[in-house]
């Protein structure tokens, strides 16, 4: 129930997906957002939050990533080609990476800024720059990175989604709900289960 079965997630993946999946959306609208805003004051209000949501975020992906590590995929249904299983397995390698990168691309944006605004992770936690350089030259690149690792995250979670509602409204095969509820694969079944 609490770690991911043969065929099923655990609530400790379940939570942390769905948790992780509503703060990189929130972050991907507050970034488009706050970067084309007239008000200024708001936008750097706005900034600050982003920042410390980023770090959040990124510190519950280091959590998945390790509870991943001890807590191995389940596996697919029979139903599932071994090419369509290996794109799945691709897609979701592209979204770690994705989730690891897109954080850290926009601590070292701050972390080189010329403008050496502090980070005060939810006005509480003084978080420390990378150390990098700093320069005006650094900045324009770092933000580049973080735009368009914005930009493939976009199309990557928009690929992923239309995957996972084609699974489940067209192929019906329960892929959906076994991120939604844990255990509801037949423990143990291997590769070629069925859902019960
Ligand atoms: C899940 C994590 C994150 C996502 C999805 C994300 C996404 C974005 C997006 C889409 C933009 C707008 C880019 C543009 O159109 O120009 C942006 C801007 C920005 N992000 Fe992030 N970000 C994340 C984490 C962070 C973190 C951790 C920091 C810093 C600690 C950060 C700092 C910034 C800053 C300073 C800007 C404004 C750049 C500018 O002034 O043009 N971001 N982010
Ligand atoms: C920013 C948003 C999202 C990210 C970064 C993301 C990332 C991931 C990753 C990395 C996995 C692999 C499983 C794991 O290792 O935990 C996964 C699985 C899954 N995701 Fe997402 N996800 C997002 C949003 C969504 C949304 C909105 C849906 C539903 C419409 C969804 C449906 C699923 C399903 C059904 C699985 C399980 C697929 C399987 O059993 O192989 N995800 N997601």
């Amino acid at each position: 129930m609490i770690r991911n079965g043969k065929d099923s997630y655990g609530l400790v993946a379940i939570v942390l997906h769905w948790a992780i999946a509503l703060l990189i959306i929130g972050q991907l609208v507050m970034g488009t957002i706050m970067v084309r805003m007239a008000n200024q004051r708001l936008a750097f209000d706005l900034i600050q939050w982003h920042k410390s949501f980023g770090l959040l975020t990124l510190a519950l992906v280091a959590m998945r990533l390790a509870w991943r590590l001890a807590n191995p995929m389940p596996s697919y249904p029979g139903t599932i080609s071994d090419l369509e299983a290996r794109a799945a397995r691709g897609m979701h390698r592209l979204l770690y990476a994705l989730m690891v990168l897109l954080p850290l691309s926009g601590w070292a944006l701050v972390s080189v800024s010329v403008l050496a605004i502090p980070t005060l992770a939810f006005y509480l936690l003084l978080v420390p720059d990378l150390p990098l350089a700093v320069s005006e030259r650094a900045e324009h690149v770092w933000m580049l990175v973080h735009r368009q690792l914005g930009y493939v995250m976009m199309a990557a979670v928009s690929i992923h989604v239309l995957a996972a509602l084609r699974h489940h409204f067209r192929l019906k095969n329960g892929l959906l709900l076994r991120m939604l509820r844990p255990s509801r694969f037949r423990e143990g079944a291997g590769r070629n289960s069925d859902i019960v």
